[in-house]
C-alpha cells in the first residue's frame, strides 16, 4: 500500500512532464520520447524478422506479478509500437510491474493475453482489441475475475465490461481527411473518389469513415466528386448521415483490413477496372499511413493518372518520408505518447481507489462507456517540422530532404 504513495508521486512527475512534452512545453522529456518513438519504429523490422513470436514481454518482476496488462493488436504495424515504447516508458519509469502483449491479429490469442496477465494478477488490463466484438468475450472474463478494463484506442463494442475508453477523436480524423481532399482537390467537377477504408472489424473504421463522408457527401452530391469504386457509396451518395449498416455496406466493398497488401490489390483492381474517364487527376481517401503507401505507389505507376491526392494516418515514420517526398499528401497525427499517458494515469487512479477523470462517454451498443479523448493534427509537408520535430516526436535525422 504504501508503495502506492511513490507510484502516485514518481508517476505524477512523469505524466506531467509527458503532457508538457505532449503541448510542446518540455524539450527534454519530449526528447526522451521522441527516442522511445524512434526506437519503436526502428526495431519494427528486425522484430519482425527476427521473431514470429506471438507475444512481447516487458518489465515484469521475478514473482511474475503483474499490476497493468497492455495488450496490443500486432506488431506488424509501426503504430502498435510506438504506443508499446511509450507504455513501457511510463509505466517503467513509474515502478509499476507490467506486461505488454501483442495479440498478433488473433483474437483467440487476444484471449489467452487477458487470460495469461489476470492469472498474473493484473489489477488493470488496458487494451487494444484486434476484434472490437471478439474482445468482448475477453474482457468479461476479465471483469469476473474483478479487472479493470480500458478500452485503448478502438472500443469494444456489445459488452458491459468495459470500465473506460481512452480515444483520439476519430471522427475528427476522418473529417480532417475529407477536409483535406475538398481543400487540395484541382478546381472543376467531375473528379473521381476513390474510397478506402479500415477493418470491419475495428469501431474505428465505422467512424472514420463517417467523419469523411460528412464532409465528401456535399461534394459528391454536388457533382464535385464522382465515386470511382463503390457502388454501395455511390447508391447512397445523396444521404448526408449513413447508418452503421450502411457505412458497413460500404467498408464491404472499400476495405483494406488495414492490411497493406489488401490495399495494393484493391487498388490494382479498381485502376484495372476503371477507363481513362475515372483518371486523370484523382483524390483518394487512404485510411491510414500503411494502406496510404501502397495505394499511392499503386496509383503513381498508372500511366492515366496524372495526379493524385491521398490521405493517411498514424504519422508513421515511412509515410512522414513520402509526405516529405510528395508521394503521400498528409497524415493524421495521433500522438502516441498523450494516449498512452492517459491511460496510465487512468490506471493509476484505479489502482488507488480513485475515479478517472473523462470527459466524454461512447455507445458501445450495450453500454454508455465513459471516455477520455484526445485531439489530433494533419500533418503536410509544411508542418513536419513543426509538430513532429520540434515536438520530440522524432528526430530529423531519421529523414532526407527535411527544410
Ligand atoms: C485504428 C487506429 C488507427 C490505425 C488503424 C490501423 O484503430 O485508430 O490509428 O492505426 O487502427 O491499425
Amino acid at each position: 500500500m504504501k508503495k502506492k504513495s511513490i507510484f502516485t508521486l514518481v508517476l505524477a512527475s512523469v505524466l506531467l512532464t509527458v503532457l508538457l512534452a505532449a503541448c510542446g512545453g518540455g524539450n527534454t522529456s519530449g526528447a526522451q520520447s521522441e527516442s522511445s518513438a524512434s526506437k519503436a519504429e526502428a526495431s519494427a523490422s528486425a522484430e519482425a524478422s527476427a521473431s514470429t513470436s506471438t507475444e512481447a514481454s516487458t518489465a515484469t518482476t521475478a514473482s511474475g506479478d503483474v499490476q497493468v496488462g497492455i495488450v496490443l493488436p500486432t506488431k506488424d504495424e509501426p503504430r502498435w509500437l510506438q504506443d508499446q515504447a511509450q507504455f513501457e516508458k511510463l509505466l517503467g519509469d513509474a515502478g509499476f510491474t507490467s506486461q505488454v502483449l501483442f495479440s498478433q491479429g488473433s483474437s483467440a490469442t487476444e484471449k489467452t493475453n487477458v487470460e495469461t496477465l489476470v492469472s498474473q494478477g493484473a489489477q488493470v488490463i488496458v487494451i487494444c482489441a484486434q476484434d472490437g466484438g471478439a474482445a468482448a468475450a475477453a474482457v468479461e472474463d476479465a471483469k469476473k475475475a474483478g479487472t479493470t478494463v480500458i478500452a485503448y484506442d478502438r472500443l469494444i463494442t456489445d459488452t458491459d465490461a468495459v470500465d473506460y475508453y481512452v480515444t483520439f477523436n476519430s471522427f475528427a480524423v476522418g473529417e480532417a481527411q475529407g477536409q483535406y481532399l475538398i481543400d487540395n482537390a484541382p478546381s472543376g467537377s467531375g473528379i473521381p473518389l476513390y474510397l478506402y477504408a479500415g477493418a470491419a472489424t475495428d469501431n474505428n473504421a465505422f467512424i472514420f469513415f463517417e467523419g469523411a463522408w460528412s464532409v465528401l457527401q456535399p461534394k459528391i452530391a454536388d457533382g464535385t466528386f464522382v465515386i470511382a469504386n463503390s457502388s454501395e457509396a455511390e447508391a447512397l451518395k445523396d444521404k448526408a448521415e449513413l447508418s452503421r449498416d450502411e457505412i458497413g455496406k460500404i467498408i464491404g466493398q472499400v476495405t483494406t483490413d488495414w492490411d497493406f497488401n489488401v490495399a495494393k490489390s484493391k487498388a490494382e483492381a479498381h485502376l484495372t477496372a476503371n477507363g481513362a474517364d475515372m483518371k486523370g487527376d484523382v483524390v483518394i481517401l487512404a485510411p491510414n499511413d500503411g494502406t496510404a503507401r501502397s495505394i499511392a505507389d499503386v496509383f503513381a505507376t498508372d500511366s492515366d493518372v496524372s495526379s493524385y491526392i491521398v490521405t493517411g494516418q498514424d504519422a508513421e515514420k515511412a509515410s512522414v518520408q513520402y509526405v516529405i517526398d510528395g508521394k503521400q499528401s498528409m497524415t493524421v497525427f495521433k500522438d502516441t505518447r498523450t494516449l498512452a499517458a492517459d491511460s496510465v494515469a487512468m490506471a493509476l487512479d484505479v489502482l488507488n481507489g480513485k475515479t478517472p477523470s473523462t470527459d466524454t462517454t461512447y455507445d458501445n451498443g450495450k453500454i454508455e462507456v465513459p471516455a477520455k479523448e484526445t485531439p489530433i493534427i494533419v500533418v503536410e509537408k509544411d508542418n513536419v517540422s513543426k509538430e513532429l520535430i520540434d515536438s520530440g516526436y522524432y528526430e530529423a535525422s531519421e529523414f532526407t530532404g527535411l527544410n
